[in-house]
């Protein structure tokens, strides 16, 4: 890519300095919406705080309501001045704002457009943002085709120039089978070529996520083991606290299994099982991850090696709390699941035989997310049986969060005359190890966009291939009657346990 802006003196590779984006500007399309105000907003403003945003970035907000310039402005500086991570600096909000607009339209409105396609144009001019655009979709995939539509009719879609560059950026759900996703990004490819589509999966913004491939393939220690000799399974677990209360028109008919594990937890899947990649280059990388992703499928049959849930009232935290049916919004027959299990096989040399059992609820025992790969018992124990009654398997698991690290578990002498063996902890933790705290994935990733660097984020394949992996469990479910209630506060239905006891094993208890 030609970056008109490169500074021939500078060496991308030097730490020293942080890449700074060069002149651009974004435009938002939902600026309303939640994903907006809680997180889209305050990544902006936490990105110019640490000075990683050109001097004239633009933000353009395009809505229906109807404001002016000042009104986004305000809404904004709420936003910031609610979530932002970094402090509040009026100089740094002052500089900021002074490049934000806004563009009142619906989406279908041909003068909205082309009074959008002259605002961005006359920030090029006064501002400096040099034709450079990225336009994030935080809409509906329903509006898609026509936003995409209108972004090419009104010439916006395509750059004037070949130094300058127009990026799309969207946010699942990325359809919700196969076929819809195929023709979803039939309808983005249309107009934006797929090297300028930023596919958002915040996953892989995370510091722990990424850290996945420095702890597999930067050390010596764990790789040797990190197959089928030594690794009994892998469980992948997201669990939240949260119910569902304000989020029936997303949830509702879509579940946990679209939500979550299509996207979040087979990603983390791909990092966990892929080979070492030749190189970090966004190709190399998006090879390894499309090769385990092709190899992995589901293990049936699904009745017994799927679990499907839905949270029922009780308490947590100490506070009653609605079950699924009760929350506003949602249909009182909902059969719409809010926790998912899977039972996954990666058909490769590395993996035969290992199952990845993967899980996702709201409104579990606490928020959670972890990869645990729990490897084999000893082959022999030199011990007495009473010696070794209380020892685990030995696991290693990445703390993706809360309390991010990773802990080591393994059996030790307990002290005494005699010898028994307990499974301890042996744990990294950022907040030690660290004095800089994580920035927010939306950081990292709205940076990358602007940068153009594309490693982090799922191509069209790799979105296809994981609904080829979800979809027999989908339809396995439309036929097989309600999710399985289980109270709020808990670890989800009896189901998800049996899947697990079936094959010898438990759930690990985070
Ligand atoms: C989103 C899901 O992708 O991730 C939500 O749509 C979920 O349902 C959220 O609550 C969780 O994100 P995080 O970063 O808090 O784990």
């Amino acid at each position: 890519m030609t970056r008109s802006w490169a500074n021939p003196l500078r060496d991308e590779r030097d730490k020293r300095l942080p890449r700074i984006a060069g002149p651009c500007g974004l435009v938002i399309f939902g600026v309303t919406g939640d994903l907006s105000r809680k997180k889209l907003m305050p990544a902006i403003y936490d990105l110019a705080n640490r000075g990683l945003l050109p001097p004239g970035f633009s933000l353009v907000g395009f809505a229906r309501r109807e404001w002016e310039d000042q009104d986004f402005g305000q809404v904004v500086y709420e936003a910031v001045k609610q979530h932002a991570r970094t402090p509040f600096r009026e100089q740094v909000w002052d500089r900021l704002a002074e490049g934000f607009r806004f563009v009142q339209g619906t989406f279908d409105d041909d003068t909205a457009f082309d009074k959008l396609a002259e605002t961005v144009a006359e920030l090029d001019e006064l501002r400096g943002t040099s034709g450079n655009h990225a336009f994030y979709l935080s809409i509906p995939p329903g509006a898609f085709p026509v936003v995409t539509q209108q972004l090419a009719r009104s010439g916006l879609a395509k750059p004037t120039h070949p130094d300058q560059w127009r990026r799309v950026v969207i946010e699942k759900p990325f359809g919700h089978d196969l076929a819809s996703a195929r023709q979803l990004n039939k309808v983005l490819n249309d107009v934006f070529p797929e090297d300028s589509v930023f596919r958002i999966d915040h996953y892989l913004g995370k510091e722990t996520v990424q850290n996945l491939l420095a702890l597999r393939f930067a050390n010596q220690l764990f790789e040797p083991i990190w197959n089928a000799n030594y690794v009994d399974h892998v469980q992948i677990t997201m669990a939240e606290d949260i119910g569902l209360g304000g989020r029936a028109g997303y949830y509702d008919g879509i579940g946990a299994a679209r939500d979550v594990i299509q996207n979040h937890l087979l990603q983390l899947l791909a990092l966990t099982a892929m080979e070492e990649p030749v190189s970090f280059r966004p190709k190399a990388l998006r090879t390894e991850k499309i090769k385990v992703l092709e190899a992995t499928k589901v293990i049936g049959p699904c009745a017994e090696t799927t679990a499907r849930g839905q949270y029922l009232g009780g308490w947590q935290g100490g506070q009653k709390v609605p079950g699924l049916l009760e929350e506003a919004g949602f249909d009182k027959n909902s059969t719409t699941e809010t926790y998912a299990a899977i039972t996954l096989e990666v058909n490769t040399r590395r993996w035969a035989g290992v199952p990845f059992f993967l899980r996702t609820g709201k409104r579990l025992g606490r928020r959670v997310t972890e990869i645990a790969v729990v490897f084999k018992r000893a082959p022999h124990l030199p011990f007495d049986d009473t010696a070794t009654e209380e020892l685990g398997q030995n696991a290693l698991v990445v703390r993706v969060q809360p309390d991010e690290g990773v802990t080591l578990r393994f059996g030790s002498k307990v002290p005494g005359n005699q010898m028994e063996v307990r499974d301890v902890s042996m744990d990294f933790s950022y907040g030690h190890a660290f004095t800089e705290s994580s920035p927010e994935a939306y950081e990292r990733l709205l940076l990358d966009v602007l940068l153009g660097e594309p490693s982090l984020f799922p191509v069209n394949e790799e979105v296809e291939l994981s609904w080829e992996i979800l979809d027999p469990v989908l339809k396995h479910w439309q036929t097989a009657g309600k999710p399985e209630g289980y109270p709020a506060g808990t670890w989800g239905p009896e189901a998800a346990d049996k899947m697990l006891s079936r094959t010898g094993r438990h759930w690990r208890r985070p």
